[in-house]
């Protein structure tokens, strides 16, 4: 299996980089995993013009910056793993730009003609956070399930390390996270 994770994080070693990597570390003995870390391409904000509707069989944005590299890894992928700190119960500054401009892999949403280029990948959402997941990771996650209908994947489900403080501090809980989604994408 090919699995493409996307690092939001502004930090390569934070928290959320921290446990995706243990996530990283489990199952590249087995599958093949590429990272993306957001940070380190550069992603322009959807300018809403609809251009990418008029192509359905490629990712027709008129901007021609990283997302389409990083369209083109995940479109030959078997899973996409994206992982975000929490930053004001959303998704961070840095990924959201990407997370828009999947709108050109997709077209058709509600109706019968809904068609998406990531159709039947999996994918699986991890969060770091220092508060609870309780009343805190609500927006978050429904963002993620919309999205993952929206885009046809299939969702295994949103892994969430609550109480975050320093990458240092992240022990056997992180650990056991980074399992779970690890049985989750690859099962
Ligand atoms: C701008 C900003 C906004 C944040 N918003 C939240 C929040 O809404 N809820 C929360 O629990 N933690 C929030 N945090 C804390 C981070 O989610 C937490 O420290 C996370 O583990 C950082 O991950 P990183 O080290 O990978 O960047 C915020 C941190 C920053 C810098």
């Amino acid at each position: 299996m090919k699995i493409i994770t996307i690092l939001g994080s502004p930090k390569k070693k934070g928290n959320t980089g921290k446990v995706l990597s243990i996530f990283e570390d489990r199952v590249g003995k087995k599958h093949e995993i590429e990272r993306i870390n957001i940070n380190q391409y550069k992603v322009g904000g959807c300018i809403g013009c609809y251009k990418c509707q008029e192509k359905l069989d490629e990712p027709g944005c008129v901007q021609k910056d990283d997302a389409l590299i990083i369209f083109e890894k995940m479109i030959l992928a078997d899973a996409i793993v994206y992982a975000s700190p929490l930053y004001c119960w959303s998704f961070t500054s840095q990924i959201k730009p990407l997370i828009d401009r999947h709108f050109c892999l997709i077209s058709g949403y509600g109706t019968s003609e809904h068609t998406s280029l990531l159709d039947g990948k999996r994918t699986a959402l991890l969060v770091t956070c220092a508060g609870p997941i309780e009343g805190n990771c609500d927006a978050i996650k429904g963002i993620f399930n919309g999205f993952a209908d929206y885009g046809k994947i299939l969702t295994k489900g949103s892994f969430i390390l609550p109480f975050c403080t320093t990458p240092d501090a992240i022990g056997d809980e992180g650990i056991e996270l980074a399992e779970k989604l690890a049985k989750a994408i690859t099962e």
